[in-house]
């Protein structure tokens, strides 16, 4: 449970961050919502926030996310700066009193993310972690139908992250599928499998996109295989490249029935010629995920204006970061490795040959 909140009217956030994601965020906390106010905007490059600001008509900024926190006039915060920073901020957020949604991934290692656990705990302030695909319609209804039993017991999941280019491969991190691509897949699995956690991974990975950066640590194309505390077998895949678009899915298999959700279509129109049929496919994130975008930070305002516990916190970001991590100790070691935090599986393959990964040293 979360301190309420004792002011009324929207609620003053702040946004660190200005880039692609920040930048629909922030029209989203100005524009988009009744009960958010954006008062303040912060990034390292100074001009993107004032242009932003400047755009939406949001009063200050700050080159220091510091500055930002140090805000009074500041409720809560925002946080869309690059995954590497989140972890830091969350804690500065919270240390400075602020309510906080931080995009994905809440951290990058295991010791981060335990730190802010803990500290999230500890400040029984809300923090929500930007796991949008909890907020589309289709994947709730997925979800339902795997928890109201209509399933049966669930056997097989897959979900899927295929992206629709890969601009500048020198640029990305590695490990970044695994890290910030796939741990959206791997929250997905939980979410749709409740009450289970993963065991053990399996994961293969290589630079089918961009073969030239390999050597630099690309990664670009992934194909992971996962059990479940339950026994349920899961599938996680992404590529950096879709020359369709941007094609989210997702899948659960049980022994009563199976559930979908996710299409890449743009509507349900089909122009047909003498070339055959064609259905036009969405092209972006901020496009496929507009409306979960603006739900998860309007659930978000609701969590603290009323002070409950936002419906995807610190934990949830956790326990997907545990399957990532294990995930890159998978293809370094080349085999199947455990998930930290579960002792109970007890099923084939749990007492030989696969290596444990701890989420605290
Ligand atoms: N939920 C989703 O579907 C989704 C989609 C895209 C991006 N994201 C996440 O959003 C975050 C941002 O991604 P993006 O694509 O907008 O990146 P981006 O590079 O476009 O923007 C990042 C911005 O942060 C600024 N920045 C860097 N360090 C900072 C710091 N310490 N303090 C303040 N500002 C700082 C940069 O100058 C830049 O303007 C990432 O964590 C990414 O994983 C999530």
């Amino acid at each position: 449970m979360n301190r309420g909140r004792p002011g009324s009217g929207p609620l003053r956030t702040g946004l660190i961050g200005a880039g692609r994601m920040g930048s629909f965020h922030a029209a989203t906390l100005a524009t988009r919502l009744d009960c958010t106010e954006l008062v303040a905007i912060a990034d390292v490059d100074e001009e993107r926030a004032a242009s932003l600001a400047g755009d939406l008509g949001v009063p200050r900024v700050y080159a220091d996310a510091e500055d930002l926190l140090a805000d009074g006039q500041v409720e809560a915060v925002v946080i869309a700066a690059p995954a590497r920073a989140h972890a830091a901020l969350v804690l500065g957020a919270l240390e400075a009193g602020k309510a906080v949604f931080c995009e994905k991934p809440m951290a990058v290692t295991s010791e981060e993310a335990e730190q802010v656990v803990r500290a999230a705990r500890g400040s029984r302030l809300a923090v929500q972690v930007g796991f949008n695909r909890r907020f589309a319609p289709d994947f709730v209804a997925a979800r339902e139908a795997a928890a109201n039993g209509e399933l049966g017991s669930v056997h097989l999941l897959r979900s899927l992250t295929r992206d629709p280019g890969l601009a500048a491969p020198e640029r990305v991190p590695a490990w970044t599928i695994f890290l910030e691509t796939l741990i959206h897949d791997f929250d997905m699995l939980a979410f749709l499998n409740p009450g289970a956690s993963a065991v053990e991974v399996f994961a293969l990975a290589d630079a089918l996109v961009a073969p030239a950066y390999k050597e630099h640590g690309l990664l670009d194309t992934a194909m992971v295989t996962v059990r479940f505390s339950n026994g349920a077998l899961a599938v996680a895949e992404a590529s950096f490249r879709a020359v369709y678009g941007y094609d989210v899915r997702a899948e659960v298999f049980g022994s009563g029935g199976m559930v979908t959700a996710g299409a890449p279509q743009r509507g349900a129109a089909v122009r047909y010629s003498d070339a055959g049929a064609l259905q036009e496919t969405v092209r972006a994130d901020t496009e496929l995920f507009a409306d979960a975008y603006v739900a998860e930070l309007s659930a978000f305002a609701a969590a603290v204006q009323g002070g409950a516990a936002p419906a995807v916190g610190p934990a949830d970001a956790q326990a997907a970061l545990g399957i990532a991590l294990a995930c890159v100790e998978s293809v370094r070691r080349h085999a199947p490795v455990r998930v930290a935090g579960d002792r109970a599986f007890t099923g084939p393959g749990a007492a030989e040959g696969s290596e444990v990964m701890t989420l605290t040293p």
